[in-house]
């Protein structure tokens, strides 16, 4: 139920705190350490190359999870979309194991792709909310989002879970293989969930930011690198599919190979700066959007933060800023919604999960 809240996608955007809070719980053992089915984490300790295969936010989720298996566990990852994945197969590695991440766990393309896999004898993974769903009755092993009924059809909880079991899994890998790292996810974690909470409190500001830039725009972009471009996918995503803004997703540097071209006078642009090691060249590209008339929005990490930026995120880890910088791209497209006079929790043209290829 909502409760008082006048709709699904605030409340489940409110509830990404104590959803941290549970994930840790729920994959803590007796010793507080964070624990995956050492089952699982033989099979991923077996494969050669892990292959994420994924649709809309949960694909969006599958990017942050490459790089944080890639760069705490050392396996490479591929990201694919399932609806070309299963037309348009790439070659495979010699060992591979498939990761189906879904919220739902009965998204039809994904399905499409797990069919495949099992009959070519693959391992699969699904990392999902639902249990018992399709995706993970089909799939050898399932490791739960524990977020709770997503009743939205634009995906906040689910993400953001989504992300921070991915970011176990990897740490449980790496520690199976040896390698040390220099943080305590648990601690890491449990910041995140009080950032959160910070974010969800700044909702007025949310509000001022869409009113200001987005009540009347034709279109917006969203800039960023490293991961924060991922993260700039998944806020033009939510923006789109509710508020029916044209919104795009780009890479910083990217932009001048075209894209700078539809830049005029006023055009929205929300950039995201939380990466210390892009942190001048994505303002770079701030200033030649800006050079070219945008009206520009800057989102950033403390620590990271100038003058012009039009709001500092209290810092998390460094690679587990996705999980805090969607939660102002989240508000921001809601209250772009609401102002609109959009149905926020049901959009257009949209259900809930896809179940046709
Ligand atoms: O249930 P799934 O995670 O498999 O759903 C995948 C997409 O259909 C879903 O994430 C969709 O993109 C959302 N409406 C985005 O908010």
């Amino acid at each position: 139920e909502k409760g008082t809240y006048p709709h699904y996608m605030l409340k489940e955007i409110d509830e990404q705190p104590f959803v941290m809070r549970r994930i840790i719980q729920k994959y803590q053992d007796e010793n507080g350490q964070l624990t995956i089915d050492p089952q699982i984490i033989q099979e991923v300790l077996n494969a050669d190359r892990i292959y994420i295969i994924a649709c809309g936010t949960s694909y969006h989720a599958g990017l942050v999870g490459k790089q944080l298996i890639e760069k705490w566990a050392k396996i490479p990852v591929e990201v694919h979309v399932a609806s070309e994945f299963s037309y348009n197969m790439p070659l495979l590695s010699e060992k591979p194991l498939f990761i189906y991440i879904s919220q739902s766990g009965e998204t039809a393309d994904s399905r499409a792709v797990l069919v495949q896999t099992n009959n070519l004898g693959y391992k699969a993974i699904t990392i999902t909310n639902v249990p018992g769903s399709t995706l993970s009755r089909e799939a050898d092993y399932t490791l739960l989002l524990h977020a709770g009924p997503e009743i939205a059809v634009a995906s906040t909880k689910a993400y953001t879970a989504q992300i921070a079991v991915l970011a176990i899994l990897a740490v449980a890998t790496a520690k199976a293989k040896g390698i040390e790292l220099d943080f305590d996810l648990v601690k890491e974690l449990a910041i995140v969930a009080n950032v959160m909470e910070m974010l969800c409190d700044a909702k007025e500001e949310m509000e001022k930011i869409a009113r200001e830039y987005l009540a009347v725009t034709r279109n917006c972009f969203f800039i960023g690198r490293a991961v924060d471009y991922y993260v700039c996918l998944e806020g033009a995503l939510k923006l789109k599919e509710i508020s029916y803004i044209q919104a795009e997703g780009f890479a910083g540097g990217e932009l001048k190979h075209g894209t700078i071209a539809l830049i005029e006078d006023g055009t929205p642009v929300i950039a995201l700066a939380t990466q210390e090691h892009v942190n001048l060249s994505i303002r770079g590209n701030v200033k030649e959007v800006v050079a070219r008339g945008a009206n520009p929005c800057i989102i950033s990490m403390r620590g990271l933060e100038t003058e012009e930026d039009r709001f500092v995120i209290p810092a998390v880890h460094p690679m587990l800023t996705p999980l805090v910088s969607v939660v102002p791209l989240q508000l921001i497209a809601y209250y772009a919604a609401l102002h609109r006079g959009c149905d926020v929790d049901k959009p257009r043209n949209l259900a809930k999960s896809v179940t046709v290829e």
